[in-house]
C-alpha cells in the first residue's frame, strides 16, 4: 500500500514523524508544555508474510508464523513479491452480521443462485476437498468450467508463466480471516463486526505480475489484474445484497445441524466460536 516517513493528521494539520514524535505542529505556541516524548504515537509490531504486513494489536504469545501454523507456506508463496502486485484494496460494508459472510465464504453451494455469471457454478461435494485444524479449515477444488473467460484465464496464465495450476484454494483462519488462492488473483480478507447486524469487509488483492516478461506480456498481465480486480469486487457486491436477507432469516431459523458435507466448515467454525476459548 506503500510507505511515508511522515504522518499528517488532516484535521489539525499535526505531523508526525515514524519515530512516533511530533515534527511539526501548527500553531505549537498554543501549547508551550506539550511534552512531545509522553504524546508519542503508539508503536505495534508487525511481520510479513509474503507482501501482506500483519499488525499485532494486542499482546500475544504466538509469533505470526505458529498463528499462521500450515496456512504460513501457502499465503506466502500466493503473496510473494516477484509473481503477484498489488491490484486491490477495498472496503466494503455488509448489512448483517459478520458471521453471515464468513459462512458465505465457506460454502460454494450459493454460487449457482448468486454468482452464477461471475464466480461460476458450485463443484459439487465429489469434487472438493476440506481440511480441518485447530487454527482453521481449507477448501480445494480442481473441477473448473469450460466457459470463455475460464480458457481464457488459461490459456494467458499459460502464456504469461509457462504453467497453469487448476486448483481454486480456499482457507479459513478463526475467527474473521480468508484468503482465496488461485493462479490468476489471490484475495485475503477480513471480516469485521460493526455492530451485531453490520459488519465490514477489507479485501486486498493481488494479481499476478510475472517479471522478465516483454512489453506485451506485461500489459497482458496488467489487463488481467484489472479485470480480475472488477470481477471479485463484483462478487463481494452481489453477496452484499444477499447477506441482509439472510440476516433476517438468521432471526427465525433453529439450529438444524449439518445437511451435508457442504456445510460441515460452517459447522467447524461455529463449533470453534462457541467454545469458551474461541473468542
Ligand atoms: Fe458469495
Amino acid at each position: 500500500m506503500g510507505n511515508a516517513t511522515e504522518l499528517k493528521c488532516r484535521y489539525h494539520g499535526w505531523q508526525y514523524g515514524s519515530d512516533g514524535q511530533t515534527r511539526r505542529i501548527p500553531g505549537a505556541k498554543n501549547f508551550p508544555k506539550f511534552d512531545r516524548q509522553r504524546h508519542r504515537l503508539d508503536s505495534f509490531q508487525v511481520d510479513t508474510v509474503g507482501q501482506l504486513v500483519f499488525v499485532r494489536l494486542s499482546e500475544c504469545e504466538q509469533t505470526l508464523s505458529e498463528w499462521l501454523g500450515e496456512f504460513e507456506s501457502l499465503l506466502e508463496l500466493a503473496t510473494e513479491l516477484k509473481d503477484w502486485k498489488l491490484n486491490l484494496f477495498n472496503r466494503l460494508t455488509y448489512d448483517a452480521n459478520w458471521k453471515i459472510p464468513v459462512e458465505g465464504s465457506l460454502e460454494s453451494y450459493h454460487l449457482d443462485e448468486v454468482h452464477a455469471k461471475t464466480f461460476g457454478s458450485d463443484p459439487g461435494e465429489e469434487a472438493t476437498i476440506h481440511l480441518f485444524s485447530e487454527k482453521g479449515t481449507s477448501f480445494q477444488t480442481e473441477s473448473r468450467g469450460k466457459s470463455f473467460v475460464e480458457r481464457t484465464e488459461e490459456a494467458s496464465i499459460r502464456w504469461l508463466t509457462g504453467s497453469f495450476d487448476p486448483r481454486y484454494r480456499h482457507i479459513h483462519l478463526f475467527p474473521n480471516l480468508m484468503a482465496s488462492l488461485t493462479e490468476t488473483i489471490t484475495l485475503v480478507y477480513q471480516i469485521e463486526p460493526l455492530t451485531a447486524q453490520q459488519c465490514q469487509i477489507t479485501v486486498i488483492g493481488l494479481g499476478r505480475s510475472p517479471s522478465r516478461h516483454g512489453l506485451l506480456k506485461r500489459m497482458w498481465a496488467w489487463g488481467m489484474r484489472r479485470m480480475s480486480a472488477r470481477i471479485a469486487m463484483k462478487i463481494f457486491k452481489e453477496d452484499a445484497k444477499i447477506f441482509p436477507l439472510v440476516q433476517s432469516g438468521k432471526r427465525g431459523a433453529v439450529d438444524h445441524g449439518v445437511f451435508g458435507r457442504c456445510e460441515e466448515r460452517l459447522a467447524a467454525f461455529h463449533k470453534h466460536w462457541a467454545a469458551p476459548s474461541g473468542h
